[in-house]
């Protein structure tokens, strides 16, 4: 990873002798601990600050081989690790120089690997063409699958690096990526294996989704029953090839009406579950499609987009959340500002009926082309009138739930990986405030610095 305008240091601190990492000199550190946020307590972050950032109050953050020991005052925690045998002198200080910090961010929707760009689309749609009418004239996520499926493994690879280096310039420390743009088992797997090989390389963790019924591929359009083929091509050629792959953790559906109906999203989620893979689904974009109900009948890990869902499938996902099983409504605000929807998914009925929120970048070359998950952050405030504090559960331990991964990440708490974020601003509020601006002064991600700009 080069030539950027970012230090990043290769391997972190593995070179040094110590195994322990204090972070000090905050002025505001959010944990984000007690697990999913819902309802009142989305906005509910865990805020320690302090008037001095040098002083004994400020709240330190203390990490342990990779993982977080301990958050707290600075004088009562040197002191506990002192008394429970961690030797101050075997930790390494880094100075947040009086920022914030947060837990890495999440990324929970992305769709990291494509070849080519559509920049031509955003012209067609000022026209007043449609994203579906582009899709079903053969460009949209048609055209990028022709350009994807003559990419190399290295070229995929390649384009992977590049933009999951600007996702950690904007403190992500964790992704899900999407396959989707080959729609035949050989380009399908080559995503998933190439997101997965980017998720070993890291420092960012990848977790690969199966995404092959993201569009009805050319060679099925042309046949009088193509939809209903490529179903069935999905459930008993592709899946079973990218389960027997074992590298996808979950399967997604592009849920939509003149897409797939929820009844072929259901077969599709459901055979893949069979497999092994969690069901997760694009569900109510662009018109209610039946998605959110399907995402709650199902218990789908989340529902995305959700820009359009009925009354039902709110209500659907409002009694899942009822019942202890809720389904994470994950939304994805730059992709309905950049499709110039006048719309936005009802990010406040979801709070107000207990759904837990997330938020996501939606990152691919049609609908939100940027991989900066804080310009999503300011979206989700400007637009879907959620709170910085809702905001920010909404992309670490909401969106670690979206992933399953709610006991890994997305909080600051003792025995979770030290993935953290140390910013330049001196509060979290301010992080969605200043869209666009570069805000990250460090990122550490399982206790080794990772980048760092000075
Ligand atoms: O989440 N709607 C389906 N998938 C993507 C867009 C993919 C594309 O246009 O290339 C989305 O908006
Ligand atoms: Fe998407």
């Amino acid at each position: 990873m080069s030539g950027g305008p970012f230090r990043v240091i290769e391997g972190g601190r593995t070179g040094e002798p110590t195994p322990g990492l204090l972070i000090i000199g905050a002025s505001e550190v959010v944990t984000m601990a007690g697990g999913v946020r819902r309802g009142t307590a989305q906005g509910e972050v865990g805020r320690l600050t302090a008037s001095d950032p040098a002083g004994p109050d400020a709240a330190v953050v203390a990490c342990w081989e990779g993982r977080i020991l301990a958050v707290g005052p600075r004088a009562s925690i040197e002191g506990a690790l002192e008394a429970e045998g961690y030797p101050l002198a075997r930790f390494a200080r880094l100075d947040a120089a009086g920022g914030t910090v947060t837990p890495g961010l999440i990324d929970p929707h992305t769709h990291l690997l494509f070849a080519g760009s559509r920049e031509g689309e955003l012209v067609l749609r000022q026209r007043g063409a449609s994203y579906l009418d582009i899709l079903a004239a053969g460009g949209g996520i048609l055209s990028t699958v022709a350009a994807t499926r003559a990419a190399s493994e290295a070229e995929l690879l390649a384009h992977g690096r590049r933009w999951l280096d600007e996702m950690l310039g904007h403190g992500v420390t964790t992704i899900e990526a999407k396959s989707g743009y080959g729609l035949d088992l050989e380009t399908e797997l080559r995503l998933v294996e190439v997101a997965y090989r980017l998720g070993r390389e890291g420092p960012i963790d990848v977790i690969p989704t199966w995404l092959g019924a993201h569009a009805v591929p050319e060679e099925f359009r042309s046949r009088p029953d193509g939809v209903e083929a490529y179903v069935r091509s999905l459930i008993e050629d592709q899946l079973p090839g990218i389960a027997a792959h074992g590298r996808a953790r979950f399967a997604d559906v592009f849920c939509e009406e003149g897409v797939f109906t929820a009844d072929q999203s259901r077969r599709i989620l459901e055979a893949a579950h069979t497999l092994g893979l969690l069901p997760r689904l694009h569900a109510d974009e662009l018109a209610p499609s039946g998605g959110a109900e399907l995402a709650a009948a199902i218990g789908a890990a989340s529902a995305d987009h959700l820009a359009t869902p009925s009354p039902a499938g709110g209500a659907a996902m409002a009694a899942a959340a009822e019942a202890g099983d809720p389904v994470v409504a994950t939304l994805l605000p730059v992709t309905t500002w950049f499709l110039m929807k006048d719309h936005h998914a009802p990010a406040r009925t979801f709070i107000e009926a207990g759904v837990p929120v997330a938020i996501g970048t939606d990152f691919n070359p049609g609908t939100s082309p940027t991989a900066s998950l804080p310009l999503a952050m300011s979206f989700a405030c400007v637009g879907l009138r959620m709170s910085p504090d809702e905001v920010l559960a909404a992309v670490t331990i909401n969106a670690a739930r979206a992933l399953a991964l709610e006991d890994e990440c997305g909080s600051l708490e003792a025995g979770k990986a030290a993935d953290i974020v140390i910013w330049r601003t001196p509060t979290s509020a301010q992080i969605p405030y200043w869209p666009g601006a570069d805000l990250v002064r460090t990122v550490i991600k399982r206790g080794r610095v990772v980048l760092d700009r000075p």
